[in-house]
């Protein structure tokens, strides 16, 4: 069992932020007590890679700060930095924790091992959801350059890498916020440790150690989609990869038609692929149907439609473009050896039974900060490196529009339930899950496309339903009002 990242923000961060704002503090300007770090670390923090010493400049300030405060403590043992650590007083940790953070990040090294498997790479990237296991980059960012509070893989000795990994498995290094490392190394094995740290590491290759824990293996039930690497290489696979690209990136490769700072692959998890995060191949074989929301029986192409319109607050691509053909195609693809039927286990988002008291706003707050506040941002604005929007945005004019099936307080309690915080799928107690959602759904989005004369008109018409905050006061605010347009073209 896990701990929870306990229920508290860290102390030192406005004193980190006073100390790294300060407009006196210049860089260049070494705390003592960092005068004796640099033997090992670097005059720069840029790390050794032959010894594995770890590259310290450019990480965020208050992961660097709950290291030392780890080691001082023995929670993170370490023959070298335990001592170290204990040696400097709490405000002198602070200091030179906000010093290396402030340090510009080194230039990118050669990889430790520049031929990368095909395999190692899929992991690093997508992950491997058959067994729970999120991509490395979905946290840490294109290339692993780190985001926010969560450190950089790049750059770092590949040795060092594989030694922390090794830590986690072995129960040697806290587990860090909401324990996400702990349990993604615990799906790790002794061979995916050694290829992961020489793919992201720099100098000495990482070997495989003895295998110290047998991976936790989820069991895979129902149908298992086909791997992406054997999309065939003719006309149909190159339109299946345009499908694919669209559905990962969808503002780039679908400009024309997306609203927002969101990809579909926000929402349908693991490319569109994983069981109960409404998966692709479900859907594909679940068209034509009957749907309430417009009354008649819609393709599967329709049924798209309605998810760039509100889910990518954006516009529908025109029935037969090349941006729905080749969707079409991917999810068709993805279904190959699936029977046709609208029941198949792993469609949408699993039912979420109704929760012991009535969902509620301000214990939904709290476990929003608690447990998603971290990636999401403290706003719910979520977060990017770069131009890279690495954690979606869960409110506000870049995420979806009031029109949008998360939108419904039930969607979206059956989303988190199942689906968050990333990797810790099933984690949240029931009534987290809808107090939090409850939450997330009473803030201002996006207006709903269909909106006719005023919000009270538009609620009863489209969200008549005890599901639905549009048209609801929160704290003074009428849901709605303040609603930037549909269709969101300014905002990318
Ligand atoms: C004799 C070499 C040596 C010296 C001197 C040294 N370190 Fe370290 N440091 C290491 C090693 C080795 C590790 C990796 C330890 C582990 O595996 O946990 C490390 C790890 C760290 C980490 C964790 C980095 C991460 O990415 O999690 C921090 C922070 C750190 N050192 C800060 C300092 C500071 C501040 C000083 C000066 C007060 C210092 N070190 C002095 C060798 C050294
Ligand atoms: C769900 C989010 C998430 C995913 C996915 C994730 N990480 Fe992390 N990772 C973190 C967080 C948060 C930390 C900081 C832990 C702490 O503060 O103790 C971290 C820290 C690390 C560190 C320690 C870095 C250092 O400087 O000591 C390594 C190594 C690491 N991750 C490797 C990986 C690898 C390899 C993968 C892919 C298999 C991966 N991570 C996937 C969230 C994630
Ligand atoms: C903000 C989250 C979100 C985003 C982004 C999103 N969707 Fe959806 N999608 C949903 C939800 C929620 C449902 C289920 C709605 C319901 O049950 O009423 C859904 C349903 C679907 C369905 C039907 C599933 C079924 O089994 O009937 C398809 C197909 C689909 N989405 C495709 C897409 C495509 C393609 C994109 C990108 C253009 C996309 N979605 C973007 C949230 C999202
Ligand atoms: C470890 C980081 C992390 C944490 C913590 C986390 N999420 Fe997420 N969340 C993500 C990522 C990454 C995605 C996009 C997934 C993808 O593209 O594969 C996402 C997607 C979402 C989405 C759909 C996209 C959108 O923007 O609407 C919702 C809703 C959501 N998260 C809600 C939550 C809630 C509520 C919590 C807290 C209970 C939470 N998340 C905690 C990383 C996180």
């Amino acid at each position: 069992m896990i701990p929870r990242w306990p229920r508290r923000r860290c102390l030192a961060a406005p004193l980190l932020a006073l100390l790294v704002g300060a407009p006196g503090l210049v860089a260049a300007q070494a705390p003592p007590a960092a005068a004796s770090c640099i033997a090992c670390h670097g005059a720069q923090g840029e790390g050794q890679a032959a010894p594995g010493y770890p590259r310290l400049a450019g990480l965020p300030a208050d992961y660097l700060q709950r290291q030392l405060q780890a080691y001082a403590g023995g929670m993170r043992a370490n023959p070298i930095m335990t001592p170290l650590a204990r040696a400097m007083s709490a405000a002198e940790r602070d200091q030179v924790a906000a010093y290396f953070s402030a340090l510009p990040a080194p230039a990118r090294a050669a990889s430790a091992a520049p031929v990368v498997a095909a395999d190692v790479a899929e992991l690093a990237l997508r992950g491997r959801w058959s067994e729970g296991l999120p991509g490395c980059m979905q946290c840490h960012g294109p290339q692993g350059v780190g985001v926010g509070a969560i450190p950089p893989l790049s750059g770092q000795p590949a040795r060092y890498l594989a030694a922390q990994l090794q830590a986690w498995q072995g129960g040697k290094r806290p587990p860090g916020p909401l324990g996400l490392m702990a349990s993604v190394a615990a799906r790790l094995s002794a061979a995916d440790v050694a290829a992961l740290a020489n793919h992201f590491g720099t100098g000495p290759r990482a070997v495989p150690g003895p295998a110290a824990v047998e991976p936790a293996r989820a069991v895979a039930t129902g149908f298992v989609p086909p791997p992406l690497s054997t999309i065939p290489d003719n006309e149909f696979g190159k339109v299946v990869r345009q499908g694919l690209a669209i559905f990962e990136h969808t503002g780039t490769n679908a400009p024309a038609f997306s609203g927002n700072a969101l990809a579909c692959v926000n929402c349908h998890l693991d490319a569109g692929r994983l069981a109960g995060a409404s998966p692709l191949w479900a859907a594909y074989l679940a068209y034509p149907a009957y749907r309430a929301k417009n009354g008649h029986v819609n393709t599967f192409e329709e049924r798209m439609q309605g998810c760039f319109r509100f889910s990518m607050n954006g516009k529908a691509p025109p029935l037969g473009s090349p941006t729905l053909v080749a969707l079409q195609s991917y999810a068709y693809w993805l279904a190959s050896g699936a029977r046709v039927d609208p029941n198949l286990p792993g469609r949408g988002y699993p039912k979420l039974a109704k929760p012991a008291s009535a969902p509620d706003r301000a214990r939904g707050e709290k476990v929003f900060a608690a447990d998603c506040a971290f990636c999401h941002g403290p706003e719910g604005q979520g977060q990017q490196a770069g131009a890279v929007q690495v954690f979606p945005p869960l409110w506000g004019p870049r995420s979806f529009n009031w029109g949008a099936g998360m939108g419904s307080v039930a969607n979206a309690a059956a989303f988190v339930k199942a689906n968050m915080p990333l990797g810790r799928g099933g984690s949240l107690s029931d009534q987290d899950a809808w107090d939090v959602a409850l939450f997330m759904d009473s803030h201002e989005r996006p207006q709903d496309p269909r909106f006719v004369d005023s919000v009270a008109v538009t609620r009863q018409r489209f969200h008549d339903s005890p599901m639905s905050m549009y048209g609801r006061r929160v704290d003074g605010v009428l849901l709605g009002e303040q609603s930037v347009p549909a269709g969101g073209s300014t905002v990318h």
